[in-house]
């Protein structure tokens, strides 16, 4: 098989300095000559099936930490004492074989902090399976919805930190690797957290590589999670990077309101987080209707407005409405300058007639 991803490797260096891209530094033409084995194999170790079993201590049930449509998640230590996560693919499931492997591709040749670090991958037999670096706070969904008694509701700048760390990941998937990738699978519970609530994207079995030269759009099959996929897609199955703008906007949404993008248990017209917000989110005035009654008023007004209108931007029924990733960091960078604090934070809403992104160079939002 011919390396998919042979080609695909960072464009160009962060001032932060956060992209190691040392790992794999293929050039475009000699690449192209690669198996993807050869690619994989210089950026990931690959584990036999015995080290992984030794590691879960025999994929132990008090080891399981998760379960997705790939297959279980466990918890295993590594002969060298590193704490990982095991992601083993259910034979019997629907994601497979190819979601494995772009997997493994993007995962292995894309680095960056916001991004999960995968440390190998095991290939034996009919097995297949990853072995990610170890979240040790989970997923966002463990925070957001599905709080054990013992986790605290998350602050408002621990959101924001959040909503940020994420919008980087998706811009360097945008902006830095060459050629784009469109992650097609950002959503609540592929956020995972690091003990201080900084966010890394995981699972890019669904990932695309963006359109290149003068193409808009990837035709693809429509996937994705229901509630965060971009309603232009799901109509025409042209997707674009902006597909992925509107689902970092449900995910805004989600972290503003601490509602679930799709949520059965609750009324027919509620049950669809975009469809419950718009009226809110079309009128100023209703803005703080949208306020996650856990924050308890405990947000700094203005930026909570400012982050408001950058989620209404980002779910846009049309995709050339919506803001290009790397303006979100921008407008979320200016959010995340205004702290709540608890001592001197205003909790009284700003006026409507304020105008929050001015200096974030996002227009105003209109539906
Ligand atoms: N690297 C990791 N570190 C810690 N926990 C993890 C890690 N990866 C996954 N998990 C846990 O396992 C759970 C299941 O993850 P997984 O990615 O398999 O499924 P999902 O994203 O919830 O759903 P789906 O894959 O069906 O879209 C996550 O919610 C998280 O709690
Ligand atoms: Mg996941």
């Amino acid at each position: 098989m011919g390396c998919l991803f042979s080609y695909l490797q960072p464009r160009r260096r962060e001032t932060s300095s956060r992209i190691d891209d040392s790992r794999c530094s293929h050039n475009a033409e000699s690449s192209k000559k690669h198996s993807w084995e050869a690619c994989v194999t210089c950026c990931a170790v690959s584990f036999t099936f015995k080290e992984l079993a030794t590691a879960t201590q025999n994929f132990k049930v008090s080891n399981l930490i998760g379960e997705g449509g790939f297959g279980k998640v466990y918890r295993g230590k590594l002969e060298s004492g590193q704490i990982v996560a095991v992601k083993q693919l259910n034979l019997e499931g629907l994601q497979g074989a190819k979601e494995f492997l772009t997997e493994v591709l993007i995962l292995s040749t894309l680095k960056h902090s916001n991004l999960v670090n995968l440390v190998g991958y095991c290939t034996e037999g009919d097995q297949r399976l990853l072995v990610y670096e170890f979240m040790p706070k989970g997923s966002l969904v463990d925070h957001l919805f599905r709080r054990a008694p013992d986790i605290p509701h998350i602050e408002w700048n621990t959101r924001v930190k959040i909503a940020l760390g994420a919008a980087h990941g998706l811009a360097y998937l945008h902006d830095v690797a060459n050629p784009p990738v469109i992650y097609r699978d950002m959503k609540a519970a592929n956020v995972l957290l690091d003990n201080d609530f900084n966010p890394k994207l995981s699972d890019f079995g669904l990932a695309k590589i963006g359109p290149v030269g003068d193409n808009t759009h990837v035709s693809t099959r429509v996937m994705g999670t229901y509630g965060y996929c971009a309603p232009d897609y799901a109509m025409s199955g042209k997707l674009t990077i902006k597909s992925d703008t509107y689902s970092f906007g449900v995910l805004l949404l989600e972290l503003i309101t601490g509602r679930k993008a799709f949520d059965t248990s609750k009324a027919g017209g509620e049950q669809n987080l975009v469809t419950w917000a718009k009226p809110f989110l079309m009128d100023r005035r209703q803005f703080r209707k949208l306020a996650d009654p856990s924050l308890q008023g405990c947000y700094p007004a203005k930026a909570f407005h400012q982050l408001v209108v950058i989620a209404s931007m980002c779910l846009q029924e049309q995709p050339h409405f919506r803001p290009i990733i790397a303006d979100v960091v921008v407008a979320l960078s200016h959010v995340a300058s205004q702290p709540y604090l608890p001592e001197g934070g205003s909790r009284i809403f700003c006026s409507p007639s304020s105008s929050p992104l001015r200096d974030a160079r996002i227009p105003p939002a209109k539906f």
